[in-house]
């Protein structure tokens, strides 16, 4: 009896011991996949732009987006979630950053795609600085691993002028 727990024992330990080694492995080789994200994304439409009632310029778009992100998957990846963010400057604020559509992407599979979308949610600001603006658009990527630490990056994708007059 004596025996088998003493066994038993080991066991286990062996099994945590090996557990975090793999769990370091696998953040190990996470930091030496350095992905190459093809990414595309422009504004093909301005479908909406007008001053809400409570004086702040809210503006509707269509996307037109293409992306490959199989490179960010690697056995070590449980999912990618990506937004595509408008970021412009105002005189009360050097970055202002309006996430505009959003996307979880769960496997290699689902990873390179093209789609024309609208904003699924609006760009709104805080006042009406918007006429004649321009906007950088940046797409954000939160690599969600099933172990070790969420890794983040970005990339410019293209920039876009907001018309000088409401429509
Ligand atoms: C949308 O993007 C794709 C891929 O970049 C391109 O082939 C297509 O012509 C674009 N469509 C429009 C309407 O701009």
């Amino acid at each position: 009896m004596h025996s088998f727990m003493h066994r038993l024992n080991n066991l286990v330990t062996f099994a945590a011991v090996l557990l975090a080694v793999l769990c370091a492995a696998a953040s190990f080789l996470d930091a030496f996949n350095s992905p190459s994200v093809h990414a595309h994304a422009e504004v093909i439409k301005i479908n909406r732009f007008r001053k809400q009632l409570s004086g702040n310029d809210e503006a509707s778009l269509t996307l037109n987006i293409s992306m490959d992100l199989r490179s960010l998957f690697t056995w070590n990846t449980k999912q990618v979630f990506i937004f595509l963010a408008a970021e412009y400057e105002t005189s009360k604020n050097s970055l202002n950053q309006i996430s505009l559509w959003d996307h979880i992407v769960p496997d290699k599979d689902h990873a390179e795609f093209q789609a024309q979308v609208a904003n699924k949610y609006p760009l709104i600001d805080q006042g009406s600085n918007l006429r004649g603006k321009k906007f950088e658009l940046v797409l954000h990527w939160h690599v969600m691993p099933r172990t070790g630490r969420m890794i983040q990056d970005k990339m410019a994708v293209s920039s876009f002028y907001l018309p000088e007059a409401y429509t």
